[in-house]
């Protein structure tokens, strides 16, 4: 019997834990620059915390089970439930705003395909206890910093923004109530999957008859792509009092929020698309998404405003607004533009081994040189010199220092730049000063 890994879930061979490394430290990079605080929460979780918090397309692509105790389980598909949790249940003595991020594994039982694993890497970035759009400003530049990192800019890379207040009020506008507004907003969300005529034969099955004249107003929305076109089309609507003032009030937050980032230098990343609406059930204003400028591929971010979830959780309420970024559309992305090359480790120095009687003082000085912070390797077993060498060579390291009988004897250290190809003999007694102007001077 032969034991595979399972589908959509990944071994990580030292290549690739290398790419993965080096994604995990430009995400904590960028956190760190914006001074985000590094959170964990378990990876398995009460069921109960995702059914109806995450909403309908996650709960459905669960990893659950009944656990020994007879408790229904559930994988973390995501953070957000968990966070929410965290933050309630320390409401009053977390210093506001609570700036968060985490870095960790996730699980959906999706059908693996492009983009798409059962097992994935999320960086999480979260503000929570601020209600303007100063902090959805921030977390959107965050998350073009971030990418940025990588080496993207913006002809690889686009931020659409949406508004699920907007989106609300229009519906209120069409006379319809909450339940069908949520009903009609996860059909606008498959919008690009699904055949036009498809989702009109959905909304009708919602919203009835209108559904025909309804679909030409959402089709005029979403092909809008900046906010002189957005105001004007929500101008022609001519709506009465109070809808009309609210959606004033809102366009009003919409300018303060382009405005901030155009302030921080990010406009050029970010386009307006009413295309977006979020699966996800917890989201009550701004959303987003990033994608591939090109329009290809699935988003490699998403995220927004989520201000009632930390309240439903059973604390007191608390705004929040955050993002998550995955590791497999990004790195798709990295590879296909040659960022993600991944210099193989190789060690400071390699120690080449005459015989046993020489292995004594090999030992003790590459404890000392690791413990002085060098990384060292030596063979493990005896082999010829010549052989040694190669593999010195072979290893990428810039230097190997010889313990043969003779450089014993005469209490010297045989240093050979692998590099230059040139050997060099110093004084036994100073390993570690030697080391340090081998390599600049610089302690490492
Ligand atoms: P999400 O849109 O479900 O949002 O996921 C965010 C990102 O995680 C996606 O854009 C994608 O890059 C990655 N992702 C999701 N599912 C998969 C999968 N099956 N395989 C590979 N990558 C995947 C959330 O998870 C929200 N909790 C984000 C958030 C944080 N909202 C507020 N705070």
């Amino acid at each position: 019997m032969s034991f595979e890994t399972l589908p959509g879930f990944r071994a990580f061979y030292p290549e690739n834990a290398a790419k993965r490394a080096a994604i995990f430290g430009l995400w904590r990079a960028a956190a760190s620059s914006f001074n985000f605080l590094e959170y964990d929460a378990p990876v398995l979780e009460s069921l109960e915390l995702y059914i109806e918090k995450s909403g309908e397309e996650i709960v459905g692509q669960l990893f659950h089970f009944e656990d020994r105790g007879g408790r229904t389980v559930a994988l973390r598909p995501e953070m957000t439930p968990s966070l929410a949790r965290l933050v309630g249940a320390k409401a009053n003595s977390l210093k506001r705003p609570i700036k968060w991020f985490n870095i960790g594994e996730h699980y959906r039982y999706e059908r693996p395909q492009k983009g798409r694993l059962r097992a994935f890497y999320q960086f999480n970035a979260d503000i929570l206890g601020e209600s303007s759009a100063a902090a959805d400003a921030e977390l959107m530049t965050l998350l073009v910093h971030a990418l940025k990192g990588f080496g993207l800019d913006a002809t690889d890379f686009k931020l659409r923004l949406s508004d699920r207040d907007l989106w609300l009020f229009l519906l209120q506008a069409e006379g319809l109530d909450s339940t069908i507004s949520l009903a009609v907003l996860s059909i606008i969300d498959k919008l690009e999957r699904t055949q036009r005529e498809k989702t009109i034969e959905e909304l009708t099955s919602v919203m009835g008859e209108s559904a025909v004249a309804f679909m030409a107003k959402v089709e005029t929305l979403v092909a809008i792509r900046d906010f002189p076109a957005l105001e004007k089309y929500f101008s022609r609507l001519a709506l009465e009092k109070p809808l009309a003032e609210l959606i004033e009030a809102r366009l009003a937050e919409w300018r303060f929020l382009l405005k901030a980032l155009e302030n921080s230098g990010v406009s050029e990343f970010v386009e307006i698309d009413f295309g977006i609406v979020r699966g996800l059930a917890y989201y009550t204003g701004f959303v987003f998404e990033a994608f591939e400028a090109s329009g290809e591929g699935r988003a490699l971010a998403g995220g927004g405003r989520y201000d009632d979830l930390v309240g439903k959780l059973g604390s007191q309420s608390m705004p929040a607004v955050g993002f998550a970024m995955g590791d497999v559309t990004l790195g798709d992305l990295l590879e296909k533009k040659g960022l993600l090359a991944v210099a193989e480790s190789s060690p400071d120095f390699i120690l080449i081994i005459g015989g046993e009687a020489e292995r004594a003082q090999a030992l003790s000085d590459a404890s000392a040189l690791r413990a002085a912070g060098y990384s060292v390797e030596y063979p493990l077993k005896e082999l010829a010199f010549g052989k040694q060498f190669k593999e010195a060579n072979q290893r990428g390291a810039r230097f190997a220092i010889v313990y043969g009988s003779d450089e014993l004897e005469k209490g010297v250290l045989k240093v050979r730049d692998l590099t230059a190809g040139e050997e060099t003999d110093y004084p036994r007694e100073n390993l570690i000063e030697l080391a340090k102007s081998l390599y600049g001077k610089v302690s490492k």
